[in-house]
């Protein structure tokens, strides 16, 4: 199993949404973020001998899935999220070692 992160454009957001439910992807978790990338925010503003680091409103998402179902879930974001300028953002992907679902004590696989 894997938790795939995703850090995407706000006004993607819908879209993105709407290709998870289309390709059956059916638990996220949803928050603001505010971050900034290789541009450091819109771009690098030089003020005398410092750097501003402006923060950029991103939405991030969390989905724990099977890892056979990772590559697919990176192409549906990105397809979603995709506009072809800098700051669309970024999907990270790191090892998930459990899932417990509390209802029903369903743990791995099962409590996706
Ligand atoms: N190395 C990183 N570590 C953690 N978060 C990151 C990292 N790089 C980007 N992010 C997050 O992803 C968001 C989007 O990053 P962004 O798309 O600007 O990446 P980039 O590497 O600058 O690519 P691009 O050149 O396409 O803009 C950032 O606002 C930040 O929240
Ligand atoms: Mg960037």
């Amino acid at each position: 199993m894997k938790w795939v992160i995703a850090m995407i454009q706000p006004h993607k957001f819908d879209d993105v949404l709407l290709a998870l439910k289309a390709a059956e992807f059916l638990g996220v978790t949803v928050s603001d973020a505010l971050g900034f990338g290789r541009q450091k925010g819109r771009k690098e503003i030089y003020r005398g001998a410092e750097y501003l680091y402006d923060f950029i409103p991103k939405v991030r998402l969390e989905l724990a899935v099977p890892g056979e179902r990772v590559a697919e879930l990176i192409e549906v974001i990105s397809s979603a999220a995709r506009t072809g300028k800098i700051g669309d953002g970024k999907v990270f992907v790191i090892d998930l070692e459990r899932a417990h679902r509390i209802r029903t004590a369903e743990s791995g696989l099962g409590a996706l």
